[in-house]
């Protein structure tokens, strides 16, 4: 089965063609980064019609560079939610219409479950069941899964998102967006114990609160001045965000018993979250498990993957479009007959 994915629900239009015999067929990805860059963050509407102007384009060099026609897809997949609403409908109508001229079917996929299910592509994927750390720009949870569609919510953030802090210091320190990998690139030249910011929340269950570390970093930086505090500074936020992640996630495996650990969303591509998970779980007999960088971030693969996960049980939407702009994962539910799915068709 050849699925379709297109992924409209922020700043980046990504869309992929998944082969459940061969794997990914191809992928094109356009960020609206430079669209935003001037306003400091994302803006709805400019995103929404970006998204109009680049899904043809961008569906043909799809097809021309993976050799793929038109008539060879079987299925399609797009995110229904969660993300902006008028970005989410540009992709869901496209992949509706798309589906009913071609007389396919076509399924609305939760975004947090792409990014999940993404290190699933890669050459090492994990088995159910794991926990999974979800570190995106609009989220920030510890979920249990036992199967596709079988989660249990552990923790997540109170207040700020984990890539959102990033932004959000990153703004303050005046580094282009995303802050992300403005603060990591920092951070490389910087020493991470020069400042000691709180890890809030750290003996607290398996919630999650950033903006305290936020205000933190925002009344050092106006004591402090010069290059190599800001990067003294961008070291010192990016390890408290990090060891409180780290510690978290130990303590959901320890509370589950369970042995693997998955990071998803944009933040797993962080080097430093990368290199502590994999020391820390290492002396507790764990593994961690992360998607290549360019599936971490948005993409179409993680949503004609997940969308596949569901298609080939039979699954599919009917004719009518629905976005859900606010959709907690836990409302998902199994694929009916996940059990008798059989692999191909
Ligand atoms: O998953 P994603 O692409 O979009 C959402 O669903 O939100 O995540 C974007 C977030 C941004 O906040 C960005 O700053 C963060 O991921 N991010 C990173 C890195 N790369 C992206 N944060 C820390 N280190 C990185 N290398
Ligand atoms: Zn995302």
């Amino acid at each position: 089965m050849i699925v379709l994915g297109l992924e409209t629900s922020c700043d980046e239009t990504g869309l992929a063609l998944y082969d459940s015999k061969t794997g990914l067929r191809g992928q094109v990805l356009y960020s609206q980064i430079k669209l935003h860059a001037e306003y400091g963050g994302v803006v709805p509407e400019l995103a929404s019609r970006d998204h109009v102007r680049k899904l043809i384009p961008l569906i043909n060099q799809l097809l021309e560079q993976s050799g793929v026609k038109k008539s060879e897809i079987d299925a399609i997949a797009y995110t229904r939610g969660p993300g902006l609403m008028g970005a989410l409908m540009t992709g869901a109508l496209f992949g509706r219409s798309l589906a009913f001229a071609l007389n396919k079917p076509a399924i609305g996929v939760h975004h947090m479950e792409g990014h999940m299910l993404a290190p699933l592509l890669s050459a090492n994927p994990p088995e159910f069941p794991f926990v999974a750390l979800l570190v995106s720009g609009g989220h920030t949870q510890l979920m249990a899964a036992y199967g596709i569609g079988q989660y249990e919510m552990l923790g997540e953030s109170i207040d700020d998102a984990a890539g959102e802090a990033f932004d959000k210091v990153a703004k303050m320190m005046e580094l282009p967006y995303p802050g992300g990998p403005s603060i990591a690139r920092l951070a490389e030249q910087g020493d991470s114990k020069a400042f000691d910011f709180p890890r809030p929340m750290l003996h607290q269950g398996l919630d999650f609160s950033f903006s305290g570390l936020k205000t933190s970093v925002s009344n050092q930086l106006k004591k402090v001045q010069g290059q190599q505090r800001e990067e003294d500074i961008a070291a010192s936020f990016q390890e408290a965000l990090v060891d409180t992640l780290v510690k978290k996630s130990v303590k959901a495996l320890k509370q589950t018993g369970l042995k693997r650990l998955v990071i998803a969303g944009g933040v797993s591509a962080n080097q430093r979250l990368r290199q502590r998970l994999e020391a820390d779980l290492k002396k507790m007999n764990a593994q961690v498990y992360y998607a290549e960088p360019a599936l971490c971030t948005d993409n179409g693969a993680m949503i004609a993957f997940a969308g596949y996960q569901r298609l080939k049980g039979g699954q599919q939407d009917g004719l009518s479009v629905t976005t859900t702009p606010r959709w907690p994962m836990t409302e998902l539910s199994a694929p009916a007959d996940q059990s008798e799915a059989t692999e191909e068709n």
